[in-house]
């Protein structure tokens, strides 16, 4: 891309997209576009919904008679799955690859849609047969494997709701999820591989269900061929029922209300619990399939690599449901992206001809400190757009990401969302003149702003909180089993203004574009990854040592941010290191590895407001040697 100079007072330079990405841009003009997608919300939903096929067609776009609870295309009924694959099959896109997945050992499977048709629907047959009915909620814990994928998929061609925990979670973590999930069927896998290790899923799966009452049925994929415990009536192998002779492989297409629930999807949240996010077929096929064919411009031919976990919504929206809905060919890789080597996705691009590469920047920020020799080996000329997600891209890898990946030919783009939002909000379009570090402008339909508490506007420039400010299709609907949460967390802050709070604070520069800042609550990203303080402090607390903790976040060079514990002992139990190497154990075990503290402090007290609430803010600017601010509230 061609470096123009900066305007007058921008903090950065502007990277003007390639002519050639332009002309044969999907979207081709934003400003107008953008105007029309506000004043004419419904016409435009209800546009972007005609690209889908509906069973019946909805009587109302946007039913708002009960804030914030929206309702989109309501009276309309659809299934996602019949749009994700069904309706491909009468098409010459029925012999087109739907997913090419690889191994972390190198092995290969591939899918064209009519195969992974068969797959669903086999498997769809299989949990009908074992009394899944429509609605009841699936809880899924398994490896990158395509049987995930397929899981997923055959719960909702039936009807019945996912709730996908990451592969990376541990025991205490899959034990609360099923639990709030209320689910009677738990679908894993024997293990998975990570950096040529196999990783022991059905062990962890095994002791999660010892802590949930609710499990009746565990269906295990066969992946690695490690020995695991298998309890007779409740365990069942994948490759036994799916090789049965009695499994049909047609299966009917549930046909659902728009508004029925597609999934839940686990979050952390300020508070104990992690909040189950739901999302329903209608609105969250139409915003995921619009916002990716729009931002990632994707064309018939392209090869869209999302190197997300299927685990977290980044995969849910952008490797399972939004590629798929458009057709795509979709990359899909096990394991580590540097194993055996730090070439590993240099390869898979050259090797696949990957055209479109998604990815987080502490991904970028892993693999460029290995140097430019890895990437260089290959011919990465397929690449024509790149993404990033998760958190804010430093320039430096921005830059390196540019230069060294995409060869000053494709454009970035930084899109801003949340599992609460379902699809890009804040993301260039490939038209877009990009500044390295900015997620840029809204997209269509999707009116921002950056407030005081009161809400007011902040000045140019100005650091504020990041609002949302009219419905999207695909929002959440609410937190399951509580709405007056949902209510509590997103909406009570700018009640009057009907406004939802995203939990971000951000700023917007003299070009009005956005620069997001980070969380301003108690969530953590670490590599991406969103974790609550709540849930660390909670797993600290459960070693029988320790009586009180606190979790806080400090910058980390290649995660983002990383994890730092302050830990008060029981009563005659002193800190050392033996304890801390245990603590730090503990935490994996009960969460799993991403929640391991990067240090763990023994102290005499913790900094708590007179009502009982730890400050972390005073905790930060002590461990970062800033400014602790206002401590009124402070207790003695
Ligand atoms: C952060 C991930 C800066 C942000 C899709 C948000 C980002 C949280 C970006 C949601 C970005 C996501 N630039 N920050 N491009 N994308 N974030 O729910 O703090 O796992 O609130 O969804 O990630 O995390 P979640």
């Amino acid at each position: 891309m061609k470096k123009t100079s900066a305007p007058a007072n921008s903090n950065s330079e502007f990277y003007k997209p390639p002519k050639s990405i332009i002309r044969r841009a999907n979207v081709k003009e934003y400003e107008n576009l953008y105007t029309y997608s506000n004043e004419h919300r419904e016409d435009f939903w209800a546009e972007q919904a005609n690209n889908l096929k509906w069973f019946k067609k909805w009587k109302t776009v946007l039913d708002n008679s009960n804030p914030p609870f929206y309702k989109w295309f309501t009276g309309g009924k659809i299934n996602i799955v019949y749009n994700a694959i069904d309706r491909h099959l009468k098409t010459w896109r029925r012999n087109k690859v739907a997913f090419i997945w690889e191994g972390e050992p190198g092995d290969v499977r591939t899918f064209s849609y009519h195969a992974l048709n068969r797959e669903v629907s086999k498997f769809a047959n299989i949990l009908k047969s074992m009394g899944v009915q429509k609605g009841e909620i699936v809880t899924i814990y398994m490896p990158q494997i395509p049987e995930l994928a397929i899981s997923m998929l055959a719960c909702a061609k039936i009807g019945a709701a996912h709730s996908v925990v990451y592969g990376g979670f541990s025991v205490e973590a899959l034990a609360e999820r099923i639990a709030d999930a209320g689910s009677r069927v738990l679908l894993t896998a024997d293990g998975g591989y990570r950096r040529g290790k196999a990783t022991n899923l059905k062990e962890i799966a095994n002791e999660a269900m010892k802590r949930s009452p609710t499990i009746e049925v565990c269906i295990t994929v066969k992946r690695t061929g490690q020995d695991v415990y298998m309890e007779s009536d409740r365990d069942f192998w994948y490759h036994d029922l799916i090789s049965l002779p009695i499994t049909n492989n047609k299966c009917e297409t549930e046909v659902m209300d728009a508004e029925d629930m597609l999934f839940i999807l686990y979050t952390s949240g300020t508070t104990g619990r992690p909040k189950g996010v739901v999302h329903t077929h209608g609105g969250y096929s139409v915003y995921t399939a619009t916002t990716h064919r729009m931002v990632f411009d994707i064309k018939e031919e392209d090869r869209w690599w999302c190197a997300a976990d299927p685990g977290w919504i980044t995969g849910h929206s952008y490797i399972i449901y939004a590629p798929l809905i458009n057709g795509a060919t979709v990359m899909m890789y096990e394991g580590a992206p540097n194993h055996p080597y730090p070439n590993r996705w240099w390869h898979m691009i050259e090797k696949y001809g990957i055209s479109i590469l998604y990815t987080s920047p502490t991904a970028i920020r892993g693999l460029m400190r290995f140097g430019d020799a890895w990437p260089n080996r290959h011919d990465l000329s397929s690449l024509r757009l790149l993404g990033s997600v998760g958190e804010p891209i430093n320039p430096e890898a921005w830059r390196w990401y540019h230069e060294v990946i995409g060869k000053r030919k494709c454009p970035i783009m930084d899109t801003w969302w949340q599992t609460e939002t379902g699809g890009f909000m804040i993301t260039p379009l490939p038209i877009t003149p990009l500044k390295p570090g900015s997620a840029t402008k809204p997209f269509f339909g999707i009116e921002v702003g950056v407030v005081d508490d009161a809400g007011n506007e902040v000045k140019t420039g100005e650091e504020g909180k990041l609002v949302i400010k009219s419905p999207w299709p695909g929002m959440a609907r609410t937190i399951y089993k509580d709405p007056d949460r949902y209510i509590e967390v997103y909406w009570k802050d700018y009640e009057k203004m009907g406004w939802y709070k995203a939990g971000d604070s951000a700023r917007i520069d003299e070009d009005g574009y956005i620069w997001i800042i980070g969380r301003i609550d108690d969530v953590i990203k670490v590599s991406g990854y969103r974790l609550g303080t709540a849930e660390i402090e909670s797993a600290l607390v459960s070693h029988p040592d320790i009586a009180e903790a606190a979790a806080i976040a400090l910058p980390h060079d290649l995660k983002g941010n990383a994890i730092h514990t302050f830990v008060i002992t029981r009563a005659g139990v002193s800190g050392d290191k033996t304890l801390e190497q245990e603590l730090k154990k503990h935490v994996s075990h009960e969460l799993g590895p991403i929640a391991r503290p990067e240090s763990v402090a023994f102290v005499e007290s913790l900094p708590k407001t007179r009502s009982g609430k730890i400050m972390r803010r005073v905790l930060r600017a002590r461990a970062l040697g800033e400014d602790e601010g206002d401590l009124t509230t402070l207790e003695e």
